[in-house]
């Protein structure tokens, strides 16, 4: 349903996102697929809801450069560059704060975030009223164009999310620049809303993404993703007493050195949401871990894309 963007539906919209529920919303780049960045199944609800064929990291929405550094950490040259474009159509990839409240799904496990604060009047007052970050990739089925009215978004994926706010057309219309400040020279990798030469007239030169600069690098398909240090042993349909396991669905977890359950109700989006952070509890408890088959279809497939990487 789309509702107009009026204090009292803010107020209804920031009660839902606190409650785990997904809402799409406007920024002045596209529309946008919110959801609590702090609640794992949240995350993975805005991954099933596009059907995204992986865990391609989102970027998390905050008011403000102050709470966005209690998330992430800012150089100097991070900092910069935040307090002469925000708020605005730029996403800063920062390195997580120790104990940093973010999903490690939203971030698909990597030890960076993509920070962003957006200028747009509604998405500041959503924010505000929510008090929690907000990972939200543009609000469309995956693969498709991005939505920069709210009929888009309706048309898109208006059979999977129950509210879309509506405040017009987005006026840059173009997703955010995306740019890495974890090293010495900025990374531009997906340009947006936001020019390099902008950024270069800031802070002297950058760099774009050599792989590939039309399309965005996804960190998510690099081999610098997360991957545990014991081996992977996937699809195990039995388990050794020196491993730990990794089960899905009805499962006995007994035998193992330590067993954790993705979902013992075998709900995929349950187990997308606790597969990074188990893999990490399990991860230095038993040289292996052998992981139980998971079945290959919607979140599935993309949980098994990410197990195949870390098993790599
Ligand atoms: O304008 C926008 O950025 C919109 C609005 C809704 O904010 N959002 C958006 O999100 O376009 P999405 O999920 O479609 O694109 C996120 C981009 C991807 O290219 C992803 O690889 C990159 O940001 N990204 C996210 N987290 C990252 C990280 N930790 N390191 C590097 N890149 C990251
Ligand atoms: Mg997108």
């Amino acid at each position: 349903m789309i509702i107009p963007a009026t204090p009292d539906n803010i107020a209804v919209v920031a009660e839902r996102l606190r409650t785990g529920q997904l809402v799409a919303f406007p920024t002045e780049t596209v529309y946008g697929l919110g959801g609590d960045a702090t609640d794992s199944e949240a995350v993975a609800r805005i991954f099933a809801a596009k059907n995204r064929p992986n865990f391609n990291p989102l970027i998390v929405h905050v008011p403000d450069l102050e709470i966005a550094a209690q998330l992430g950490n800012f150089t100097k040259i991070a900092r910069k560059i935040a307090e002469a474009f925000w708020p605005g159509p730029l996403s800063i990839v920062v390195k997580r704060q120790g104990g940093c409240s973010v999903s490690l799904l939203a971030s698909a496990g990597l030890d960076t975030l993509a920070l962003r604060v957006p200028a747009h009047d509604t998405a500041q007052a959503i924010l505000r009223d929510t008090g929690r970050p907000i990972a939200a990739p543009s609000a469309n089925a995956s693969g498709k164009i991005s939505p920069t009215t709210a009929t888009h978004v309706q048309d898109s994926i208006g059979d999977v999310v129950e509210l879309i706010v509506d405040a017009g057309a987005c006026s840059v219309g173009l997703e955010s620049t995306v740019i890495d400040c974890t090293s010495e020279i900025p990374i531009i990798l997906r340009p947006g809303g936001i020019t390099a030469e902008q950024i270069e007239n800031l802070v002297g030169r950058v760099k774009t993404d050599e792989m590939d600069s039309n399309k965005p690098r996804s960190p998510g398909m690099l081999k610098s993703h997360y991957a545990p240090d014991a081996e992977l042993r996937l699809n195990a349909t039995s388990v050794d007493c020196d491993e730990a396991l990794l089960a899905f669905g009805q499962q006995d977890i007994s035998g193992a050195v330590i067993g954790k359950n993705l979902s013992a109700a075998g709900n995929l989006e349950e187990a997308a949401a606790n597969l990074f952070s188990m893999l990490r509890e399990l991860d230095g408890q038993a040289e292996r871990i052998a992981v139980r088959p998971i079945p290959e279809l919607g979140l599935g497939r993309a949980i098994n894309d990410r197990l195949k990487r870390a098993a790599a």
